[in-house]
């Protein structure tokens, strides 16, 4: 499968780099090979891939007909949109990580790719590495979700943590969290709760099988936390989180991203740092809880190189036991022969 990466970032040079270092794992799936990736002009010279590589003109992918797969991580919003349609409407496969337009967006693309028999997929756009989105589709479809609560940004959460933790300002543990490319080009989208907003409205849209709109939230975010609120809380054996949650009750349900205080026995009061979860209650399947990093370049990069496989593995073979990395039968034991 040749695919192009539109945008190379912290999310594009993730996604690259795992494509390079895990190439003959994925040749049983046919492969998976980089075609192109597109550039602003200014970043040509910078981005360090081969000049073949790269391009500044989107129609030259568009037209390409061996690039069956686009993978949007651009993260603009509204060029973003345009180029995910225009892939769709071109019969392309479009994977992405840009919770701005899957949030506004999920049913017309999610249209769009089944009317012209291509996938769109988008695992990377909530909870970062964690795989949400794909046991999400499965478990709406069996059971009625009536709860989902989560901790989904990574930015916000790595800060709250390292103000309680390390006593670092809110200032200057913002600036951490944007060096470790964790956090938004404009991090107000972060702080204010707007990220954790869009991932919410994905996930409560999957949940009830119908798009929730982002209006319908209540949103409070963390910028006006101090360091002297969360040692005030800490005292009294709290922490705050920015928490997410959906929670649905016979014809109605509501939509809340605020700070919340946990203490010891709250299910999500060990997930510090950059780590991201999802609790989900569905009437079959009970409780269910994913937790895993929840931003950055590898964690969001394996996310989408997870779609792409499911994409190819749709065309291919299924996966075959005995597949796992790192492992051959003579460097791994279990622990009883030890
Ligand atoms: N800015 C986002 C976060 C990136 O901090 O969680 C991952 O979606």
């Amino acid at each position: 499968m040749k695919i192009a990466i539109l945008g190379f970032g912290t999310v594009g040079r993730g996604t690259y780099d795992i494509l390079q270092a895990r190439k003959e794992a994925l040749e049983d799936l046919g492969g998976i090979q980089v075609a192109k990736v597109l550039v602003l002009p200014k970043e040509v010279d910078r981005c360090g891939l081969d000049k073949d590589l790269v391009t500044t003109d989107y129609q030259e992918i568009l037209d390409n007909e061996e690039i069956s797969c686009v993978v949007e991580v651009t993260g603009a919003k509204a060029q973003g949109f345009v180029f995910m349609k225009e892939a769709l409407e071109r019969k392309k496969h479009v994977v992405t990580a840009n919770k701005a337009v899957v949030s506004l967006h999920l049913e017309e693309l999610t249209s769009l790719a089944k009317k012209n028999g291509v996938h769109f997929l988008y695992e990377a756009a909530v909870g970062g590495g964690i795989p949400v989105i794909s046991p999400l589709k499965a478990q709406a479809k069996l059971n009625k979700i009536d709860s989902i609560e989560g901790i989904f940004n990574g930015t916000c959460n790595y800060i709250l943590s390292n103000m309680l933790a390390k006593g670092w300002s809110y200032q200057e543990t913002l600036k951490k969290a944007q060096d470790l490319g964790f956090a938004e080009a404009d991090p107000t989208d972060d702080v204010e709760g707007l990220d954790t907003m869009r991932k919410l409205v994905i996930v409560s849209s999957l949940a009830l099988g119908f798009p929730v709109l982002e209006d319908q939230v209540a949103l409070e975010g963390i910028a006006k936390i101090q360091v002297r609120d969360i040692n005030y809380f800490k005292k009294k054996g709290l922490k705050v989180k920015l928490l997410a949650s959906f929670k649905r009750q016979e014809e109605a349900y509501s939509l809340l991203v605020e700070p919340a205080l946990m203490d010891l026995n709250h299910p999500l009061y060990g997930v510090d740092r950059e780590i991201n979860a999802l609790g989900l209650h569905g009437d079959f399947v009970g409780q269910l809880t994913f937790i895993g990093p929840g931003a950055g370049k590898y964690p969001t990069g394996n996310a989408i190189v997870c779609d792409l496989m499911e994409i190819a593995n749709s065309k291919e073979r299924a996966f075959a036991f005995g597949q796992a990395q790192g492992t051959s039968q003579n460097n791994i034991r279990a622990s009883y022969y030890v």
